[in-house]
């Protein structure tokens, strides 16, 4: 909407995890050069953990733009609410495998077979599962079964598992001990610092076509970073609405007066804002 009156080819602060806007913070670029290393070197099981919009799935799309690039095949799990015998009929449909994709056995079977045969030849094969938090226990253990396959040079199946932090408190939990003590990797991202949060933006701008961004002063960034945590999707959706405000009051600057509305439309909250504070001293509404 505000495009044309910015000078943008494209939106800057879109919600979906589109890798050509990938934003490599030192922790974001070390997250993914692990994940990278972990399936070149077949470590077997990584996990890679953080809160809701910190850049999670982002992150596995570049990974999965990577795999593709060197033509590794790959399964990619986004929806963890799934029974066994679904998890393995969308194994089979990922991997494109040529069996009766109802029956585990031949699921199992066929699965096996393309796995030796890539390990034979040197390559690898891949397994990403999103949101696994919510992974049921038993798609978890038939899970672990598939990363028990190796041969004398590693891991068949390189398993990557992402999740929210409650991930990595389920793995703790003694019914999960076994798959505990076979994860190589562990990876966790963190919310930006406030400088990290105004690169961000200013690259996400930069890649929509606007180079050195002057629409958000660095005093407005330390106070989005401090209202939105610094996390990206927040951040998104907060300079997203700036920008349109600002398109609306025929602004090329977004001002403090504009993150005060904002905030509020987005019902914002961190420590010491105005809804904690109202908290803190027990006033009414
Ligand atoms: N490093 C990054 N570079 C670019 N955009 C990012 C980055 N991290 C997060 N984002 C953006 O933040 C939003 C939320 O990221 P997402 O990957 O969906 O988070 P999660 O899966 O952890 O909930 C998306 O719009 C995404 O584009
Ligand atoms: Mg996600």
């Amino acid at each position: 909407m505000y495009k044309a009156f910015f000078g943008l080819n494209s939106s800057p602060f879109n919600l979906s995890p589109d890798p050509s806007f990938f934003y490599r913070s030192e922790q974001h670029g070390e997250a993914l050069s692990s994940l990278i290393y972990g399936v070149q070197s077949r470590k077997g099981f990584i996990v890679l953990t953080g809160e809701v919009g910190t850049g999670k799935t982002t992150m596995l799309e570049c990974l999965r733009d990577h795999l593709t690039a060197h033509k590794t095949p790959f399964a990619f799990l986004f929806n963890s609410r799934l029974t066994p015998d679904q998890f393995f009929e969308m194994l089979a449909y990922d991997f494109d495998l040529q069996c009766d994709r109802r029956s585990k056995t031949e699921v199992l079977q066929t699965l096996n077979a393309l796995l030796i045969e890539r390990a034979n030849n040197n390559q690898t094969t891949v397994l990403i599962v999103d949101e696994a938090q919510n992974l049921d226990w038993a798609v978890l253990e038939e899970i672990r079964l598939l990363g028990n396959l190796e041969n004398r040079r590693g891991k068949m199946l390189q398993i990557i598992l992402s999740g929210q932090p409650e991930l990595g408190k389920r793995l703790e939990e003694p019914e999960y001990r076994q798959l505990k003590q076979r994860i190589a990797l562990r990876c966790k991202l963190k919310p930006f610092d406030p400088l990290e949060a105004a690169n961000y933006v200013g690259s996400r701008l930069t890649r929509a076509g606007m180079m050195n961004q002057t629409v958000f002063s660095l005093e407005l960034l330390t106070e989005i970073h401090r209202r939105t945590l610094g996390i990206p999707r927040l951040i998104n959706s907060v300079c997203d609405n700036l920008m349109l405000t600002a398109f609306a009051m025929e602004s090329h600057v977004a001002t403090m007066e504009m993150l005060e509305e904002v905030s509020r439309d987005l019902h914002l909250e961190w420590p010491g804002g105005h809804r904690h504070w109202l908290e803190e001293h027990g006033a009414a509404n």
